[in-house]
């Protein structure tokens, strides 16, 4: 199964997407955390992705398509993923497609998370995310068991710098004007499951493992 996981910045992808990969037996490839990943050493990758990620907008298709079809082409991808943060424009869905045509492959469903505007500022001011593991964690929402430590490795919270006022906006801005676009892209290819992302984590999930069960049950009939 290859599932992308859509919605605004703080709509829950990441949240969501790393339970459902395990629930669902699929490899997680979020393209937020690989840039962020990379910045932890000094490599020309690392450098241009800082660049546009602090002003909030994207890192260049050709950088980005060229990472994601390197991972894809790893062998635990052979079973399955779930796609968090990518595709964002259309040359990138389009690559994405075509990359997996080429292996006998395609997307099967497109999961869209849907949240009020009112409600992803909220979660994106009161986010801190571990610095070795990446797990995101609400102040309000979700907080962590021990204040300052991942509850799944011990590693330090801090606040994304792309998470301040300003910078949200624009990310939000760019998400409307760029990505937004691709929900019209999956519904006409008729693989578009929408699923309201607001009310607790854990009942997003299973509202997410439900549409997708119903999805895969009407693809067998
Ligand atoms: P990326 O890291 O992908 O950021 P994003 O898409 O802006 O998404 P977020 O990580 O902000 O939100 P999310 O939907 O994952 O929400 P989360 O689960 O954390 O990308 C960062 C940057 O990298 C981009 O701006 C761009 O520069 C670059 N980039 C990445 N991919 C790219 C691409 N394909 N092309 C080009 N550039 C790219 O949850 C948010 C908060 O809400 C957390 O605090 C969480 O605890 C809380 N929360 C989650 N669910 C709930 C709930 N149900 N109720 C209450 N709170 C909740």
């Amino acid at each position: 199964m290859y599932i992308v996981f859509l919605g605004a910045p703080g709509a829950g992808k990441g949240t969501q997407a790393a339970t459902v990969a395990v629930e669902l037996n699929l490899v997680h490839i979020a393209t937020g955390d690989m840039f962020r990943e990379a910045q932890k050493q000094e490599t020309e990758l690392a450098k241009q992705a800082r660049f546009y990620m602090e002003k909030g907008e994207l890192v260049p298709d050709e950088i980005t398509i060229q990472m994601v079809l390197e991972r894809i082409a790893a062998p635990d991808c052979e079973n399955g993923v779930i796609f968090d943060g990518f595709p964002r424009t259309l040359k990138q869905a389009e690559a994405l497609d075509e990359a997996l045509e080429k292996q006998g492959k395609m997307i099967d469903s497109v999961v869209y998370i849907k949240v009020s505007e009112a409600e992803l500022v909220e979660r994106l001011g009161g986010r801190w995310i571990c610095r070795q593991c990446q797990a995101p964690y609400h102040m309000v929402n979700s907080p962590p068991r021990t204040p300052g430590k991942c509850d799944r490795c011990g590693g330090e919270l801090y606040q994304r710098p792309d998470d301040t006022p300003e910078t949200v906006r624009e990310r939000l801005r760019v998400y409307f004007a760029e990505t937004a676009p691709l929900i019209d892209y999956y519904n006409r290819a008729g693989k578009l499951l929408e699923v309201g992302g607001e009310g607790s984590v854990d009942d997003v999930r299973e509202r997410i493992l439900v549409t997708l069960d119903k999805e895969s049950v009407g693809q067998r009939e």
